[in-house]
């Protein structure tokens, strides 16, 4: 099969196709034939070199990749969930490899979900890092409902785009902020307020918050914590940069959360119901090949994709 190798830590150049065998599967492990993956800036981070490089780089075929849609090829003898032919997603071996920039993946049944009828293989694997940190940390930690007034950042990228979508299906008014060209988006999206943050200065712009939802953390937190009232929640999750959350948020009176993503099975088909239902509308920006992977990295390091990026196997 075809997969995207990591030859070592640094730029997108580290990575270089090459045909490997398929994966074998164990008893309790499930062949999963990719159709797409999507990618995040956690990739990005691990290619440059995180806490994931080190180990990931020991595998004989170190491949980056956890979000997948795609079509079950083969499974072990103790697997009663799925069948061959079935079409899945999810969030693959999360927080260890799930090894998706490639034609196969392996998974176990507690990381797959089947993809409702009528929705994309590309809606499907866009819907899954992004999709569950919006929705984890807006309904468990932000606790959203109606009444409630939340502070989107980056509403307009791969997590916050989402945010808006399941701050609004909770029933919160919201303000998000972007740069002024992306203004109708997370307006359809259904913010009700927009912040430009090159021009306007949102802790102005949207004060008394009952959540803020911080998606780029360091002096965002400061700032952020400017627009909460007594009392509110701010959720930071780049975890390179939101490590004083709990102390300042503590200090200010608030509650601060220092957010990472559980992969959790049912969290994931709530999220394939709503995208049934078309109440979650995920935007694909743009779709590369498995070929095109070190271009998709690049597009992605930039910093302003609207909505998520997806990689097609063919
Ligand atoms: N802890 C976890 O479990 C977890 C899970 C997922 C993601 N994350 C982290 O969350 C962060 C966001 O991820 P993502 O996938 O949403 O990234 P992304 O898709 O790359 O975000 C890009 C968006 O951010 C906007 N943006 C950039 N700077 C901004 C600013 N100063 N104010 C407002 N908007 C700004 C851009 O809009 P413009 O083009 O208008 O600038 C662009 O649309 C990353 O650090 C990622 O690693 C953490």
């Amino acid at each position: 099969m075809k997969a995207a190798i990591l030859k070592d830590t640094g730029n997108a150049d580290q990575m270089t196709i090459k045909e490997i065998p398929t994966p074998a599967i164990k008893e309790n492990e499930i062949l999963i034939k990719t159709e797409m993956t999507s990618i995040n800036p956690i990739e990005i981070k691990t290619r440059d070199g995180n806490r994931f490089s080190p180990e990931l780089l020991k595998h004989e075929y170190p491949i980056l990749g956890w979000d997948a849609s795609g079509v079950v090829e083969k499974v072990g003898k103790d697997i009663t969930e799925f069948k061959p032919g079935d079409k899945v997603f999810g969030i693959i071996g999360f927080p260890g490899f799930g090894k998706t920039y490639a034609e196969y993946f392996v998974a176990e049944e507690k990381h797959l979900t089947l993809i409702p009828e009528g929705v994309s293989f590309a809606a499907a694997a866009a819907s899954t890092i992004a999709a569950i940190t919006a929705y984890q940390a807006l309904r468990y930690f932000g606790k959203l409902g109606p009444n409630s007034k939340v502070l989107i950042h980056a509403a307009s990228g791969g997590v916050g785009h989402y945010g808006v979508q399941f701050a609004k299906h909770f029933g919160a008014e919201v303000w998000a902020t972007a740069s002024q060209p992306k203004e109708d988006f997370v307006k359809e999206l259904g913010a009700d307020h927009f912040i430009d943050y090159k021009t306007q200065n949102f802790e102005e712009e949207a004060q008394n918050m009952d959540v803020v939802f911080d998606l780029i953390g360091g002096e965002y937190i400061d700032r952020s914590l400017k627009s909460l009232k007594k009392g509110g929640v701010l959720i930071s999750i780049p975890s390179s940069s939101n490590e004083a959350v709990e102390e300042k948020a503590e200090k200010a009176g608030c509650v601060g959360v220092r957010f990472s993503l559980k992969n959790n099975k049912e969290d994931m088909q709530a999220i394939a119901q709503l995208l049934k239902a078309g109440e979650l509308k995920p935007h694909i920006s743009s779709t590369f090949t498995l070929d095109e992977i070190r271009e998709a990295h690049r597009e992605l390091e930039k910093g302003h994709t609207k909505g998520k990026i997806v990689i097609a196997m063919e």
